[in-house]
C-alpha cells in the first residue's frame, strides 16, 4: 500500500517557508509591508525614538492613514511623509519652519505647542521615517 503524501508536502512547506524568511525580512528592511505598502522607518537612537513619540502624539491625526480614513476625511489630510527625506530632503531650518509656523488652511502650527528639543526630536524621527 501507498504511504499517504501529507508528511512530505508538510515538509515541503517547511523548507519553503525556511527559504522565503530571508526574503520577507529583507522586505521589511526595506520598509515594505507583504502587498507593497510602505511603512514607516524604525527608530534607532535615542532621540528618534522620542521623535516619533512626538510624532505620534502631534501629526498622526494627519499624516497617518489607512483606506477608511482616506475615504472619510480625505480633503483634510497630508502625506504620510513616509521617506520624506528620500524624496525631498530638506534642510533643518526649512523642515523645523515647517513646523513651527504649519500651513495656511492645511496644517496647524506648532510653535506654542512643541519645545525646540521636541522639534529637534521629530526632525531626526522624520529623517528616518
Ligand atoms: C491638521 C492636520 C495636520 C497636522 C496635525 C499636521 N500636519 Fe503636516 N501637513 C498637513 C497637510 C494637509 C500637509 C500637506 C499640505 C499641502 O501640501 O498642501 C502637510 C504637510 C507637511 C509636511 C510637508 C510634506 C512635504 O511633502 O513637503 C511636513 C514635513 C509635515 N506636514 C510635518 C508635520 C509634522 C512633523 C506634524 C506634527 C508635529 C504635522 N505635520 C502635523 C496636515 C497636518
Amino acid at each position: 500500500m501507498k504511504r499517504p503524501a501529507r508528511p512530505c508536502s508538510a515538509f515541503l512547506a517547511l523548507t519553503f517557508s525556511i527559504l522565503m524568511l530571508p526574503i520577507a525580512l529583507a522586505a521589511q528592511g526595506e520598509g515594505m509591508a507583504p502587498g507593497g505598502t510602505p511603512t514607516p522607518g524604525r527608530p534607532t537612537t535615542d532621540q528618534q525614538m522620542s521623535g516619533e513619540a512626538v510624532f505620534y502624539q502631534n501629526c498622526t491625526f494627519c499624516h497617518e492613514h489607512d483606506a477608511q480614513k482616506r475615504r472619510l476625511v480625505a480633503q483634510f489630510l497630508g502625506p504620510t511623509l513616509i521617506g520624506l527625506y528620500k524624496a525631498k530632503n530638506p534642510s533643518d531650518d526649512v523642515a523645523r519652519a515647517l513646523i513651527l509656523n504649519g500651513i495656511p488652511k492645511r496644517m496647524t502650527g506648532f510653535r506654542y505647542t512643541l519645545i525646540a528639543k521636541e522639534v529637534d526630536d521629530l526632525i531626526a524621527y522624520l529623517k528616518i521615517r
